[in-house]
Formats: C-alpha cells, structure tokens, sequence
C-alpha cells in the first residue's frame, strides 16, 4: 500500500497535470470528465486527503458539513473560489486554495476580445457570413464603435483587472477604475480611481467587470448603476455571471441604452442562462473561456499542484483563501 495521499481530482486535467499527480499523490481521476452530483462527491470523498476541484463542483455548507474528516484541503483549479463556502471551510478545519496570477494574462485577452467583438459587432457578422446572409457592402453597412481612444473603466484593479487595463492602454485608451482600495501608484500606471463605482461608471465607454463574486458583488451592475453609464456604453464581464443583474442588462440593450455587451460568464451556466441572451444581436457570448489556453491551464493545474504540495510537506500553501 503507498502512503501518498489520495487526492480526489474532480475533472479530467491537463495531461502533463495528471502525471505530475500520478507521480506524486493516488489520484482519483474522472476520465469521461463527468460532473458530479454533490452527493457523488461525498461518496467519492471516502478515503480521500484532500480534492483537487473546479469552479464547477459547488461547496455548499451542506457539502463540506458532509465530508469524511478525513479531507484536508480543497485545492481548487480556479481563481475564483466563490463554489465554496469559505466560512463552512474555516469551521470544518479544511483549507481552501486558488490558483490566481497563472490565468490573469488569459482571461485578459478574452476581455479585450469581449470588448472588440461587442464594439465591432464581430458575433454578429460572422453569424451572417455563415448563413450566406452576406449580401453587399456599403458605407453604412454593420458599422460599429471605435474603441481605440475611449475611456476603459475596470470594477476591481486586481491581477486581472491590472493585466486587462495594461492591454486597454495598447489601444490608447485612458483607464479608470474602482476598487475597494486605491492602488499604489506604481500599480495605477495612470489609471484614474473612483472612490466609488457610481462615479466611475459616468466615466467608462467600456465598462470591465474583474470583481470577484461575493455577496457584496452580487447584482452590482444593476439597472441604476447601468443608468449611470455614458449612452452607446460597452459592459463586458469576464469574472461572474452574478455580479450583473441579466433583466437590467438586456433591458438596456434592447432600449439601446447600452451599445453591446461582451459576456464570458453567466448567471445560470451552462445549461440555464437567461434565454433572452440568445435573442440579441449586440451581445458577444462565450461559453467561459477566460482562461482556456493550453499554457493556462497547465499553469493552474501546477499552482493547484503546488498548493497540495505544501499541505503534504506540513507548509503553508502559498495560495490559501481559507
Ligand atoms: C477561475 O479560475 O475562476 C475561472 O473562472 C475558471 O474556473
């Protein structure tokens, strides 16, 4: 018998991440990469030191109540940990690990992606080039926004938010921002702070949300602060879909109050997102991609790694959120 540790991995993983864990702990793999049932989760949790889980598998405090004792650690493959409930976690000994830094690059560039397809109406021409609806040019024919030289407003100057406003620069864009904290200067980068988000959104022709989800975030783009917003104003959303209010959004869509908006990520995903979505041209959707590169997630599978790596050598994880 090898007195390695057994680690539940919720999902299938990087492969170079699954051999590094088969080198180094018993791992419990899920190779048909099927989502489990909480109930699933505790059954499978038998006999387990610790879990190696994804943003998809939720924590409740009823979960982690019903975990054998003898897990140790959740060591998520995430940044955003909002599927657990830390508090649950704290009071049942267990800690709780992200992986942040590894995907910020990633999940930019899909912000600025969001932002470029909503401003340039890329979803929906190339919908209309696929179905050959595709009939002539003109002058005023699919023309969208500029964005090069507008204001970039971020909700959340973390890592992500950082790294997105770095890359909003390229294109000449002056940033705002709101965080709960000012940045030190040097992180600022000439980025103009908001003490609160009702001054900044006056500011943003594109609105960036890179918050995390918590329960002072959630509904926070609602339909007053949306109001807020210059008219023809761009909202793109890479961290949750809870930190807008959907009817508030579409609302001002559809009004043409808001110019587009660019979503990542959604309350409800995968299977139940407001339909409504569906139905509107100015919106770019995509299914959670933020941080879906090879390199990234490889990147998260080892941080996550790392974490579990010091739980079982009796150090600090250095990525503990609880
Ligand atoms: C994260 O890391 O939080 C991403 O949303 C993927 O889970």
């Amino acid at each position: 018998m090898s007195d390695k540790p057994v680690i539940l991995v919720t999902r299938k993983l990087p492969d170079l991440v699954e051999a590094r864990l088969a080198r180094d702990y018993q791992p419990i793999f899920n190779p048909d990469d099927r989502l489990y049932s909480a109930d699933e989760l505790i059954e499978l949790a038998d006999g387990v030191d610790a879990i190696l889980p994804c943003h998809t598998e939720k924590f409740s405090a009823d979960v982690i109540a019903r975990l054998p004792d003898r897990v140790r650690a959740l060591c998520n493959f995430s940044v955003g940990y909002d599927h657990v409930d830390t508090q649950a976690a704290i009071n049942k000994g267990l800690i709780v690990t992200n992986t942040p830094d590894v995907l910020s690059d990633a999940t930019a560039e899909i912000a600025i992606l969001l932002m470029l397809g909503a401003a340039r109406r890329a979803s929906e021409g190339e919908r209309m080039v696929r179905a050959q609806k595709w009939k002539d040019w003109s002058p005023t024919f699919m023309v969208g926004q500029q964005i090069s030289g507008k204001r970039f407003g971020v909700i959340g100057m973390g890592r992500v938010g950082r790294v997105t406003a770095r890359r909003a620069r390229a294109f000449d864009m002056e940033v705002h921002y709101y965080n709960r904290t000012r940045l030190d200067q040097d992180l600022e980068c000439g980025a103009l702070y908001h003490e609160t988000v009702e001054d900044l959104l006056p500011h943003c022709d594109v609105l960036s949300v890179h918050c995390p989800a918590t329960a002072e975030t959630m509904g926070l783009i609602n339909r007053e602060r949306l109001a807020l917003l210059p008219k023809n104003a761009i909202v793109v959303n890479t961290a949750r879909g809870g930190v807008i209010d959907d009817e508030a959004l579409i609302e001002a869509l559809v009004s043409g109050a808001l110019f587009a908006a660019g979503l990542d990520v959604f309350n409800g995903e995968p299977q139940n997102i407001n339909p409504r979505y569906r139905d509107l041209d100015n919106v770019f959707l995509l299914p959670h991609l933020g941080s879906a590169t090879g390199e990234t997630r490889d990147g998260m599978g080892f941080r996550a790694l790392d974490n579990l790596d010091a739980i079982f050598s009796g150090q600090e994880p250095g990525d503990r959120v609880a």
